[in-house]
Formats: C-alpha cells, structure tokens, sequence
C-alpha cells in the first residue's frame, strides 16, 4: 500500500464520514495530520467521527446533510473553507444503494440514488475546483466494482458508479494543465450498512446474485479507505484519471 504523505495544515472534505468507508477515510486523512469536514446524513454518527478526529488533535466541522438535497453542495463546500480556512482534498464517498427489480423501482429510489451518488459529487466539485487548484488539491471519488461489470437489480446504482467514474476522466482530461488531480477508487464488496441492503431485495434470482459473489472474499474497509487517503495526498503527485480498482479480483471475469 502507497504510503500517505504528511497532510499538516491540510483540511479535507468527505462525505459518508458517519460510518464504513467515509468514516475509515476520515479517520486516515486525520492520522496524517489534516483537518476534516465531514458530512453526511447521519448526525450521531458524524458526531461519533468527530470525536474520533479531535482526540487525534486533530479539528472537525461537521456538516449533517442530505446529499439528495443538491442544491446544499455549493454551501457545503463554501462552509468548509471559511472554518476550517481553506480546502485541500475532496474525497466523495457517500452513496445510496437501493437494490430493486426494474419494474418495481420507485421514480423517488432511481432519483435519489441518481442525486446522491451522481450529481452531488459533481456540485461539490465544480464549488471545490478553484480552491483546490489555488491549493494543488485532489478529488477521489469512490466507484464500486459495480461500474465495470453489469450486475441484476443494481441498474441504478450501478449505473451511477459508471457515470461518476466517467466523470472522474473527464475532469482530468479538461484540468490536464491545472494543479489539481482527479482519481477514483472502485472497491469491491465490504461489510458494511450499505452491502446489507441486498438483503432486503425479495425474490432474486441466486443465479444471477452469485455472479457478483466474490470469490475470494471482501475487502478490508481501512484497505479502500488508506487508497483514498493516499490518493488525496501530495504523495500520490503521478496519478490523475486513474480508476484504482481495489477488488479481489471480482471484475477479473
Ligand atoms: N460496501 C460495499 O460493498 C461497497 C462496494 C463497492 C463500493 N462501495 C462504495 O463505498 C462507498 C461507501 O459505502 P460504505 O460501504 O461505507 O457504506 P455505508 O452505508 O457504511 O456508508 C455510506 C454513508 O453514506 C451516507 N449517506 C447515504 N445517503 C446519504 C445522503 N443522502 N446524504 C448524505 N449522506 C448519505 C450514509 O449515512 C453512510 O454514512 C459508497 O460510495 C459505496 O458505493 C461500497
């Protein structure tokens, strides 16, 4: 595993800091010296990530939001910089996953899902890119294994995971000459809240569930989370547009 450089006097943003990944990501960036912003849905459990960072002395904003809410983006990224007093690496973790039969997805589930694991993401980086370049900063967007492989009952969201990872290529072909990276990262499955909701799918089809089965059995959540961690760093200077998959071979074939 690359190694994290020396984030002092840094301040990060991630979202999904409450709990699994954005939690672990948080925590990484904090041991490393930065400040974090974190913000997500779940207050007890930001309030908990929290606590985790400032008894490392490390300072946390927390921001509690519902990243469905869009049009909250531009202030999320606004309020970080003005307390905490500047913004250095975005990373994007936070996701809904909704698993449904086609015909029984909801307008409301396919929206939502679009919102928070798409569009978000793109409203915090369009408001983080002038601060980030003023500071040679980073964007790590979190995919899934979801996004190179077609998998049942996930149109949405894995669809979602397609489009941020284009988008992830795509900003780092247009800043190609700017001081300012683009990568992402695609985990495989993890145990976390999140992989749970398959769970809740009624009637699926095993044949088509065991394709998506990892083989060789699921990730490490602080695995994904020190990859982000890095890639969000000054230590990781060579990568931009990399698409950094961290999956047990479960996209091999
Ligand atoms: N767990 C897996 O198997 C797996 C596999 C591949 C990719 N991923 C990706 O990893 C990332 C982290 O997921 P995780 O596994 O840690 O899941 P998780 O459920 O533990 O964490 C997701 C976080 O996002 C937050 N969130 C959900 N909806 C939100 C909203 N509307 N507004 C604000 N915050 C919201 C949740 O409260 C939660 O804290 C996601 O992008 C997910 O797609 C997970």
């Amino acid at each position: 595993m690359p190694t994290i450089s020396d984030m002092s006097g840094k301040v990060a943003l991630v979202t999904g800091a409450a709990a699994g990944l954005g939690q672990a990501t948080a925590l990484c960036l904090a041991r490393a010296g930065a400040d974090i912003c974190l913000v997500d849905i779940n207050l007890a459990g930001l309030q908990a990530t929290a606590r985790e960072i400032e008894s490392l002395g490390r300072r946390a904003l927390i921001q509690a939001a519902d990243l469905a809410e869009t049009s909250q983006c531009a202030t999320l990224v606004k309020n970080a910089i003005t307390e905490l007093g500047r913004l250095d690496a975005l990373c994007n973790v936070a996701a809904v996953f909704i698993p449904s039969h086609t015909t029984e997805m909801s307008d409301a589930d396919w929206e939502r899902t679009l919102a928070v694991n798409y569009t978000a993401p793109f409203k915090l980086i369009r408001a983080a890119i002038p601060e980030l370049i003023r500071n040679q900063g980073a964007v790590v967007n979190v995919t899934s294994c979801a996004a190179h492989m077609g998998q049942a009952y996930l149109a949405a969201y894995s669809s979602t995971k397609a489009a941020l990872t284009h988008l992830t290529k795509s900003l780092a072909m247009e800043y190609m000459h700017q001081p300012i990276r683009f990568n992402a990262v695609a985990p495989g499955g993890m145990m976390t809240a999140l992989a749970a909701g398959l769970r809740n799918l009624e009637n699926p089809d095993p044949s088509l569930l065991s394709r998506i089965a990892p083989l060789r059995g699921l990730n490490e959540i602080d695995d994904i989370a020190e990859m982000v961690a890095f890639l969000a760093s000054d230590a990781a200077r060579g990568y931009h547009g990399a698409v950094i998959n961290i999956d047990n071979g479960i996209t091999v074939g």
